[in-house]
């Protein structure tokens, strides 16, 4: 194949071109030679380039015919130029640029020059020049889209994703995509530098349990049997470490059939990772450097604190009410329980002695705030379960810490002293609001973690140039399921126990502890991860103690308990969900605005209309037959 010729009209060497200006070229036959298609893209001219004749192509993003003058903002994936069209300079190229509309694909010729003085747009990267148009030809028409691509106007989600395709257009979502190919590929190289050998899974395999339904494939060849998609690579990982690669990773595609939020999609990808021979600390270590090292590479402007701190598990639900604590503020749970029990306050001594809790939380300079929003408060609290909200204003008074009973009911059940007991749990004084909540534990965790991210957020606590890592520590192995009356795996059955707490399985499943980790990021749960159970006799004892069967057991992962026998490796791993950190990374809420072309809410695709019926030839072929809803 002949070697594509570059017209080198700027000076620059092939090499550098290929380098500075964007990643690809698209090359056209004239009269049997190569030419470029374009000399520079959009995003790439400047002042410096002043004189020089540019071809570029792109779409039309702004139109602007000021009567003689022509200004079309042309834009390539680079950026944005403005060109000029002048019928003095070229009559034919003006006429092309009068016909054009928004989104028209045009290839233009013309010279770079100065923008007269006045005109320049210094938030452009080519806002001091222009391009003087000497010939333009339109590549391809657009119809009117469905909604504005040059400006970040709110559009209906469902309007977006079927045109999808248009969306990504746009510039944030340009960037979100972008920028998730920096992070995998950071991630790629940081880990290929370390030694981790990138090995592909199959997606149509067995059932993967990591807690939600399965998506199943039925098969043709072998009728009335599924595949089922993974879940995550949990055990093909460990098979591979079985296998001796000792340091794996991939960029994989799970699957899982659950209720969608903003944080989850049917399908995601993650980077799940394996190693062997490692502890807890190796596995959390090298995850610290990896983050820290993206932040810095692809997101310098976002701080990250250092080092991770390690909250256990018990810690982080006693003073955050949630195991994916946003620690970017403090605000901090304090228990009540104890002054609240001998309080005059039957809400308060009723919970205590049922088993529950009184905690509260303080939120400085709130003590004023009116009837109507601690009734909002209030409401929040019930949304998430409580059955009230009791509320403290503190107040300096001559005699010491008072409250201002005209907004704190309670405080005529309190006497001074359990007042200023409670007010001292906090370090409180005058002019703070404390917020509490009495009920079962479970429920008082809640209701008071969401109060508590209302108040960072109405208090202007949360720095948004602030990624603050965790590390989510001593979690407990199991979960008893009280519907069904039996123990669950709180992450994954794979997990290993804590070896001196392995005794404990038999008298007091609930007090064993895992070796998980979980990493946790602004209150997003990010990775999950555990050292493993690399022999098969502890294996199979889990198994039991979730109720499988010996059968089950060996039905549903029995690949993986033989694999045990033949010189299984400790190992351990992590996975952190790829979506989820570029969601921080971008700032964005939602990990749809960073997925290519994600699923709504209700696990629909509207731009290929999916998931849709098929012919009945195809369920035929398939042995399968559907019962339609009547
Ligand atoms: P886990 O199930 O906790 O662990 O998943 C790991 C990470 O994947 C991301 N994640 C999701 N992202 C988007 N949509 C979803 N539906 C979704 N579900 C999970 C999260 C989560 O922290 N095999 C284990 C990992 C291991 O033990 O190594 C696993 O999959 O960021
Ligand atoms: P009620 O008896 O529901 O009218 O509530 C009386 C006061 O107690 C109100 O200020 C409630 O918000 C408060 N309260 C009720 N239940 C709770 C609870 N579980 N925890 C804290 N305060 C509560």
């Amino acid at each position: 194949m002949d070697k594509p010729l570059f017209c080198d009209s700027t000076g620059h060497s092939t090499a550098k071109l290929k380098k500075t200006r964007g990643l690809y070229y698209n090359l056209f036959v004239a009269k049997g030679e190569k030419i470029l298609f374009r000399t520079h893209t959009c995003g790439d001219i400047t002042a410096g380039d002043i004189g020089r004749e540019v071809t570029l192509a792109g779409w039309v993003h702004r139109r602007r015919d000021h009567g003689g003058l022509i200004f079309v903002d042309l834009r390539d994936r680079e950026g944005l130029v403005q060109v000029v069209f002048n019928p003095e300079v070229s009559p034919t190229a003006h006429r092309a640029a009068d016909s054009v509309r928004n989104e028209h694909v045009l290839k233009v010729s013309g010279t770079v020059s100065r923008r007269p003085p006045g005109t320049e747009n210094p938030k452009l990267k080519s806002g001091e020049i222009e391009v003087i148009a000497t010939d333009c030809v339109i590549l391809s028409s657009s119809k009117n889209p469905p909604f504005y691509i040059n400006e970040e106007t709110e559009v209906d989600e469902n309007l977006r994703l079927k045109y999808r395709y248009l969306d990504l257009r746009r510039q944030r979502m340009k960037e979100n995509i972008i920028l998730r190919h920096r992070v995998i590929k950071f991630l790629r190289d940081f880990l290929d530098e370390r030694g981790f050998v990138e090995i592909e899974t199959p997606i149509l395999i067995k059932s993967t349990p990591e807690g939600a339904r399965d998506f199943l494939v039925p098969s043709r060849i072998h009728a009335g049997k599924f595949y089922a998609l993974p879940q995550s690579p949990q055990q093909l990982k460990q098979l591979l470490m079985v296998a001796g690669f000792e340091k794996y990773f991939q960029v994989a595609r799970c699957f899982r059939d659950e209720d969608l939020r903003a944080d989850r999609q049917p399908e995601f990808t993650q980077l799940d990772m394996e190693m062997s021979f490692v502890d807890e600390d190796d596995v959390l270590d090298l995850l610290e450097e990896m983050f820290t090292s993206l932040v810095e590479t692809v997101k310098p402007s976002k701080r990250v604190i250092k080092p991770f701190p390690r909250l256990s598990y018990e810690h982080a639900m006693q003073s955050y009410g949630t195991d994916k604590p946003d620690i970017r503020f403090g605000l901090e749970f304090r228990d009540l329980s104890d002054i609240a029990a001998d309080s005059g306050f039957a809400v308060f001594r009723d919970a205590v002695r049922n088993g529950g809790k009184v905690k509260g939380i303080c939120a400085p300079g709130c003590a004023g705030y009116s009837k109507r929003q601690l009734e909002e408060l209030t409401e929040l609290s019930k949304e998430h379960g409580a059955k009230g909200l009791a509320t403290l204003a503190l107040v300096e008074e001559s005699g010491g810490l008072g409250v201002d009973t005209g907004t704190s009911f309670v405080a005529r059940f309190l006497s001074q002293e359990q007042i200023r007991e409670m007010a001292a749990r906090f370090g409180a004084t005058g002019g703070e609001l404390l917020l509490i909540v009495a009920g079962d534990p479970d429920t008082v965790n809640r209701s008071l973690g969401q109060l508590r991210a209302e108040m960072g957020r109405r208090l202007g606590l949360v720095d948004p140039d602030l990624l603050a890592f965790c590390f989510i520590l001593d979690y407990p192995l199991l979960e008893w399921n009280e519907e069904g009356k039996r123990w669950e795996p709180m992450h994954h059955p794979f997990t290993a126990p804590r070896e001196e707490d392995i005794p404990l399985l038999d008298t007091a499943p609930e007090k064993v502890k895992a070796r998980h980790y979980d990493i946790v990021c602004n209150g997003c749960e990010l990775s999950s991860g555990s050292i493993r159970i690399h022999n098969r006799a502890l294996q199979e004892r889990i198994f039991r103690l979730l109720g499988y069967s010996q059968d089950e057991a060996e039905r549903r992962f029995g690949q993986l308990l033989e694999a045990l026998e033949y010189g299984a490796p400790p190992h351990g791993g992590i996975a952190p969900g790829i979506d989820r950190l570029v969601m921080l990374l971008a700032g964005e809420e939602n990990i749809r605005e960073v997925i290519p072309f994600p699923k709504t809410q209700s696990a629909y695709d509207p731009l290929f209309d999916a998931p849709s019926e098929v012919s009945d030839e195809q369920l035929a072929e398939l042995n399968l037959s559907v019962r339609r809803k009547s």
